[in-house]
């Protein structure tokens, strides 16, 4: 199989274009047939290398819908007639209500860096600002320099146990009792008009470690388009809080050498071990010394995190690991992604490589699956799933 040509034309057959002609690419067309915010990034990073004009429309497109506060909503329902239950993710006229991993600065400077193309970082800049002025301005009422997320699907991770506690469910709760909660948890966020503050005080409030730590390396990202753009003031803002952010994850949701995300206003430690401790490696948060205790205690162990597949997103120590769980054990592409850009960026070359290898292996076998049970290495969930194309940038960089 020729992955890099596999990848390109999935990415290809997944593309669609919208009524008022915007351009994007649907995650799975028969399970996810919609535009969805961090994939749609991912698109974006693997295609500035494929066909950046693509990556740009993809961009493009999720900002067409971007809320008057700015505010990037996670889905954009396309197409008139929802074939799925995705109404519960309404509230919002054609949008979901809440957001998602803000991977949009990093896709841009991809775009960038391929094309050199200073028009379209000047078009899509003030965007991508007012997207970040949101998450810090709105996301972060008490000026804890961390940004909170108000629901579970905000990570990306949809039923993680990482945020058991945060929403009151046993440890054992199955895929559907869960996704029942979330929609519950949407439901009453409605009635008070999805305002972050009430639905954080009141119903769902985490302050997450991979969340925080994407948005680090996406303000550096942001402070690199600036500079480009001599936009001074802006450059300032995403420095400032990307540096502020960065100590703050460093003083309040480290123990035991790794990060933990945290509920509420005391910064509670919500200590499940998940592949979060992983995605800080992606934003330099961790020290040369304690990167390398992570790798050989937690990258490394089998007992843990590392399986003959992959990496597992839930160590197998957690009671609530579950090997075919969804966000409860098994291994995605995306979390390998992040993992990988880390490691590079750290000197581990050789546990790098493995991680891609291994990844380019799963594609081999079972095509552009989903997800993975780490203990047999069995695919499941939806087909021509875009994220395995993320192993042509890993291929790539
Ligand atoms: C699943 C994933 C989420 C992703 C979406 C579309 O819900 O958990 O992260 O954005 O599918 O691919």
């Amino acid at each position: 199989m020729d992955i890099r040509e596999a990848g390109r034309l999935l990415l290809l057959a997944n593309r669609r274009r919208s009524r008022d002609g915007h351009q994007y690419t649907v995650p799975s067309p028969s399970t996810y047939p919609y535009q969805w915010l961090w994939d749609s990034c991912f698109h974006a990073i693997v295609l500035a290398k494929l066909d950046p004009e693509a990556a740009k429309k993809e961009l493009f497109s999720l900002f067409s819908k971007q809320l008057p506060d700015g505010m990037l909503p996670h889905m954009i329902f396309w197409k008139p007639r929802i074939t799925r239950p995705y109404h519960v993710w309404w509230g919002k006229s054609g949008v979901s209500s809440i957001t998602q991993p803000p991977m949009m600065a990093y896709a841009a400077w991809e775009i960038y860096e391929a094309t050199k193309d200073e028009a379209f970082l000047k078009e899509i800049f003030p965007k991508l600002l007012a997207s970040y002025i949101y998450l810090i301005e709105q996301r972060d009422p008490h000026d804890h320099h961390l940004i909170s997320i108000i629901n579970p699907d905000e990570s990306g991770e949809d039923n993680s146990p990482r945020f058991d506690i945060a929403m009151r469910v046993k440890s054992n709760i199955s895929f559907l009792s869960h996704m029942y909660k979330r929609h519950q948890l949407v439901e009453s966020n409605r009635t008070c008009g999805f305002d972050p503050l009430v639905c954080m005080e009141e119903r769902f409030w985490v302050k997450d470690v991979p969340f925080n730590a994407i948005l680090v390396k996406n303000l550096e990202r942001l402070a690199q388009i600036a500079r480009v753009l001599g936009e001074k003031e802006a450059q300032e803002f995403a420095i400032t809080n990307r540096d502020v952010i960065k100590f703050t994850m460093r003083e309040f949701l480290m123990a035991e050498g790794v990060f933990w995300s945290a509920i509420g206003l005391e910064h509670g430690h919500l200590k499940v071990s998940t592949w979060a401790h992983f995605v800080p490696l992606f934003a330099g948060l961790y020290t040369p010394e304690e990167a390398k205790e992570l790798v050989r205690t937690h990258f490394s162990n089998p007992d843990t995190f590392r399986s003959e597949f992959g990496i597992r997103t839930v160590s197998k120590q957690e009671a609530s690991y579950r090997s075919k769980g969804f966000w409860r054990g098994p291994i995605w592409f995306a979390p390998h992604w992040f993992i990988y850009k880390g490691l590079k960026d750290y000197g581990f070359t050789e546990e790098a490589e493995w991680l891609r290898d291994v990844s380019v292996t799963l594609i081999e076998k079972n095509g552009f699956r989903e997800y993975f049970d780490p203990e047999t290495g069995k695919a499941y969930g939806a087909h021509n799933f875009t994220w395995g194309t993320l192993v042509l940038d890993m291929l790539d960089s």
